[in-house]
Formats: C-alpha cells, structure tokens, sequence
C-alpha cells in the first residue's frame, strides 16, 4: 500500500489555504492509502519562540486535524515531538545535506529577502523535514506548491545519503500537488498566507467570516454588466467548493450580469460555512474533552514510534554509530 505522509506546523490558525493545499488530500487519501499525518511543532519553533503560545498552538492544530477528519484508528496521526528519534536522523542527514542546496531553497531565501536574520534553525529546516519524510520511507507527500522545493531536497539528500553507504536504505519520496488548488488566492488575490495576513480560517465564527469575505478585493463593475470569472477571487475560492455542474452554473451567473459581487460573496460564504459545518461540531465537542486528543496522539506517537525506532537503528548501524 502507498505510504502518504505529511506533516504541517502549528504556527497559526488553519486558513483554507491549508485546507486544500495538503489536509484534505491527506483525508481522502486515508480511503485508499497508509496515511501518516503529523503536527510538525518542532518546525514551528523557528518561528514561534513563545513556549506557551507554541503549547496552545499545538493543542489547537491537533483538534483541527481530528476534525477535519484525519482519522486516528485509520490513520497513524502524531505530534512531531513525540518521536524524537526525527532529530537523530536531522543530524545524521546534515553530513549529506550540502550547503548550497539549502541555500537555493526558495522560502529560505524569501524570508532573508524580507529582512529577517536567518537562524541556523531556519537555514536547516529542510533537513529536519527530509528526516521526518525519510525516517517513515514515505512515497508520496502531498503538500501546496510552495512545499515542493523542500520535498525535492529530501529527495536529494535521500540520494546523497544511499551513495555514501552503498545501499538503498532511504527511500525515495514524490511530492504530490492537486492542479486545481496549487496556489488557493487570498483575500487580496495573492497566495493565501498566514504570513500576508490574507487568510480565510475554517474555524471562524460567522460573523467573522461574512466579514472576511466582505473584504475580498474585486473589480469594480456595474451590477448589471456581465463579469469575468476566469481569475476572479471569489470565482476562485467558491470553485474550491463546487463540483463541474456547480462551477458551470457559477460561470453563467457571472456572464449573464444582473448580479454583483455582493450576490457572489454570500454564496461563497454561504458555501465555506456548510463545507466546515460538521468539523466546527466536532472541533467543538473536542474542546470540551481533551482527554479524546491525548488519546488519539498517544496511539498515533506509539504507532509512529516504533516505526521510527526500527528505521533508525538501521540507519544507526548503516552509518557506524554504535
Ligand atoms: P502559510 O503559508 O499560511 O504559513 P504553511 O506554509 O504553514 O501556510 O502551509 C501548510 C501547508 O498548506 C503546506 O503544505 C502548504 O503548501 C499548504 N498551503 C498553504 N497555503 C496554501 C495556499 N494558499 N494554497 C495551497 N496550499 C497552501
Ligand atoms: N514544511 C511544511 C510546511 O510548512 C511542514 C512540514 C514539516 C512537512 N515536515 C514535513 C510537510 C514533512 C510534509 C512532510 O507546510
């Protein structure tokens, strides 16, 4: 069966963005595939450096998940660091991770474009993030666009460590990105990001998202005049949600003029609020009994635990460390 693993970091609340770019592959492909999802807290900390906020943040992602339908008896479901063998691996996979690769990967270099003073932590992330892929001998990640650059360096550093001891220990990883919602758009029409400050939350009240929607930018056209929907932001984002007979009947509305954006945006929230109804239950429910969480990582850390233990005494033992 088709290992899928990926991981996310708690380093914010849940945008739709996120949704579609890599959690809802991870849910459907529990139906057919061995699904591996983790909350990836140490990667967080190179940009959350409050212990308590971290803590909080960790909590709420593991509900997001439970919620959103990541299936803890289905699926082995954890939290990065409770498996604390992935920082052995970081280590040993640094002798293989050369300097310049790292220093090509884009959202390194983008985050020191916007001035920010790097960190080793930061410059390394990705091999922490080639171990966690490496150490579960993961086929396929499903991540958004932006992740693939990261994914290809785990492949990289895969291939580098397998020539350094002769053997084909580490398995090679794919990337998989869903076309249609590569790059998910904003409020402003850019890439929905945390860091731009554009996002959509799934777990939001309504009134919230109703004022969200509101201010998702748009061309100004007469109401009676017919619209484009080809890269229409609120097109875009109500297309998330709908299947072909549903887009083609959005496309006609836009063309045949008569309605606004105002009409648009409160079928798209409309369409956002009953998506997440069930999740935002569930996330409710678990609110109130923590204990469910603890439980659901605790199978999900012992199953991926002994997973790791075993790779990694081969690894240990491949690479002299004894
Ligand atoms: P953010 O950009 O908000 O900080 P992350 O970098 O934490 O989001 O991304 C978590 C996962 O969600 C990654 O797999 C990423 O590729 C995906 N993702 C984030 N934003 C988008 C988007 N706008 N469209 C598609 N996928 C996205
Ligand atoms: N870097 C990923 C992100 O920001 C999160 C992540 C950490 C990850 N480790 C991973 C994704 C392993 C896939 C596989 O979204």
């Amino acid at each position: 069966m088709v290992r899928t693993l990926s991981g996310i970091q708690p380093s914010g609340a849940f945008h739709i963005g996120n949704y579609f770019g890599m959690i809802a592959q991870l849910i459907k492909a529990q139906q057919s595939e061995d699904v591996f999802a983790f909350i990836a807290n140490y990667h967080a900390m190179t940009s959350v450096l409050d212990g308590a906020r971290l803590a909080d943040q960790t909590r709420e992602a593991a509900i997001a998940f439970l919620s959103l339908g990541i299936d803890p008896s289905r699926s082995t479901f954890w939290l990065q660091s409770s498996v604390p063998e992935v920082l052995e691996l970081y280590w040993i996979l640094s002798q293989h991770a050369p300097i310049g690769l790292l220093e090509r990967a884009h959202s390194y270099k983008d985050k020191v474009a916007k001035g920010l003073s790097p960190s080793h932590g930061l410059f390394s992330y990705p091999v922490l993030m080639a171990a966690d892929i490496l150490l579960f001998d993961a086929d396929a990640v499903p991540v958004g666009k932006d992740q693939i650059q990261h994914v290809e360096i785990a492949r990289d550093i895969a291939i580098k460590f397998n020539n350094a001891i002769g053997g084909e220990l580490l398995r090679l990883p794919d990337f998989r990105v869903e076309d249609d919602v590569a790059v998910v758009p904003g409020i402003d029409g850019a890439k929905m990001s945390k860091s731009y400050g554009n996002t959509i939350e799934i777990f939001t009240d309504r009134k919230t998202l109703e004022k969200r929607i509101k201010q998702i930018v748009t061309a100004p056209i007469p109401l009676e005049a017919p619209k484009q929907w080809e890269n229409d932001a609120v097109y875009r984002l109500c297309a998330l949600f709908l299947d072909e007979n549903g887009k083609a009947a959005l496309q006609r509305r836009y063309e045949k003029g008569g309605e606004g954006h105002g009409h648009f945006k409160a079928y798209l929230t409309e369409l956002i609020w009953e998506y997440f109804a069930a999740a935002r239950a569930r996330s409710e429910e678990l609110k109130r009994d923590p204990s469910k969480v603890d439980k659901a990582l605790a199978i999900g850390a012992e199953k991926a635990r002994a997973i790791a233990k075993a790779k990694m005494a081969r690894i240990r033992s491949a690479v002299g460390i004894i």
